[in-house]
């Protein structure tokens, strides 16, 4: 707590209080306002949490004005261009970066967790071919608190770190699993000689009557997206995976409620929404009409991709994939690319509109996402379940330090009550 503080009077009684005021290391400072209902009798009200900090974290910085985004204060930019997807992982689980043998050593425990429980895998048989991937993943990853629950003991530091090996290891596998099940073809066990991204992509698109051979431009494009998800702060499905875990339930349990919260469009659900708008709008002459749309308050239409409760600057994942999408599409062979063309106009567009440049809509990290996802052959009912596969990690660094905070509480907001007051029951035979 620092010497600042506010003061707050309540004018009806003439009281006042100081509320106390925590700086951080960078950021705004936080009011601490817990007293506030003890000597007031009132709460505060902050819907959509606009300016309510829920926790004290040292793991990702924002600062939205100013479009910065830190990995336990390394720039997402300067990790963008020089780390991996399980190297980021190790910065946000433990805090720094790996030596050559910690780095070597965590990709081999990694690498070493990829199988699930063959039971599990019997488990997509119980969805129909069509399921929504979400809806698979979100439900296996949940039922892993099944398989672990009587060897988990939350409170044990050596129990927390193998469940945090074991979800970034089995989430690739479980969304190969849904993916194969949804083509109908035979699931494809994991490889433990293959770096992490190319695993995947191996289980994704190997068949057993043929050869296939990773591309290394698909799996490098891969692990730069996932570096680039990989955490976000206090985000919806983060703090989702925090207010869950915050009951002491098991963590499987709290990482797929995190799945579920990512699914909706206004979070990580938008990157599969963003296709099908492209698709929609199908050619840049339809822009205005589309933009038009997103303008008018009596029209539901968005432009997906665009906007962010954070970022009013330009959102710093979306440049650095907007600049992927050139190199992938040319490295891939995809130079003609229609949708990327689309996408490049209506950000064009968007950009000079007086709308979207007065309530400082940017291009969010899903507005190109998708362009790429779709250029390595993965389909569109499958982006957010890749979204979920690297913000996986971020839901389990907080998770960590959620846990092992010993001054953690559980999570549980008040509520301005608009309902009846107190009325005695009447019995049916009285009721009009
Ligand atoms: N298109 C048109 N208008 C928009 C958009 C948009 N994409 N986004 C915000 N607005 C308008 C909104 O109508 C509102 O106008 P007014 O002040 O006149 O009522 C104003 O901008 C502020 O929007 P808001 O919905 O109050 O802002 P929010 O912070 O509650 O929501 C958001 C942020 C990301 C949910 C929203 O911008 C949105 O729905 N965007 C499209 C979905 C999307 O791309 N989501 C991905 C977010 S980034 C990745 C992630 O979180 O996983």
């Amino acid at each position: 707590m620092s010497d600042k503080f506010f003061e707050l009077k309540d004018v009806e009684s003439g009281t006042t209080s100081r509320l106390g005021v925590s700086e951080g290391s960078i950021g705004p400072a936080v009011v601490d306002i817990g007293r506030l209902y003890r000597d007031h009798g009132v709460f505060t009200s902050d819907p959509g949490f606009v300016a309510t900090a829920s926790c004290e974290s040292k793991i990702t910085f924002i600062d939205g004005e100013k479009g910065v985004l830190l990995y336990r204060g390394y720039p997402v930019d300067q990790l963008a261009a020089n780390s991996s997807f399980l190297e980021v992982a190790y910065l946000l689980l433990y805090g720094e970066l790996p030596t050559a043998s910690e780095q070597s050593e965590f990709a081999g425990l990694i690498m070493h967790h990829t199988m699930i429980n063959e039971t599990l895998l019997r488990f997509f048989n119980g969805f129909h071919f069509n399921a929504h991937p979400m809806a698979m993943v979100s439900g296996v990853v949940g039922s892993m608190s099944a398989f672990y629950h009587d060897s988990m003991d939350i409170k044990n530091p050596e129990h927390r770190e193998i469940f945090a090996h074991r979800i970034i290891a089995k989430m690739p596998t479980i969304a190969a699993a849904a993916y194969k099940h949804s083509v109908g073809q035979p699931f494809v066990y994991p490889r433990n000689d293959l770096d992490y991204c190319s695993n995947l992509l191996n289980m994704f698109f190997a068949v057993p009557c043929e050869d296939y051979e990773v591309d290394p431009v698909a799996a490098e494009a891969l692990d730069l997206l996932f570096i680039l998800h990989a955490d976000h702060e206090q985000n919806c499905s983060t703090s989702t995976v925090r207010l869950a875990g915050s009951s002491g339930t098991n963590p499987y349990a709290a990482i797929a409620a995190g799945v579920s919260a990512l699914w909706g469009p206004a979070h990580g659900g938008a990157n599969e929404a963003v296709l099908k708008m492209l698709e929609q709008i199908g050619d840049t002459s339809q822009i205005p009409k589309y933009v038009a749309r997103a303008k008018d308050r009596d029209d539901p239409f968005r432009l997906m991709g665009f906007g962010h409760r954070v970022y009013k600057n330009f959102d710093p994942r979306a440049k650095i994939i907007r600049e992927m999408c050139h190199k992938v599409l040319t490295q891939l062979g995809t130079t003609d690319s229609p949708m990327f063309e689309l996408a490049l106009r209506l950000e064009e567009i968007a950009l000079q509109d007086e709308y979207f440049v007065e309530k400082k809509l940017y291009p969010n990290v899903d507005f190109y996402s998708g362009i790429i996802y779709r250029a390595l052959g993965i389909p569109v009912s499958m982006f957010t379940v890749m979204f979920a596969i690297a913000r996986a990690v971020g839901w389990v660094a907080h998770w960590q330090e959620m846990t092992a905070d010993p001054s953690t509480r559980i999570g549980r907001p008040r509520q301005l009550y608009t309902g009846p007051t107190e009325r005695d029951y009447i019995a049916v035979s009285e009721r009009d």
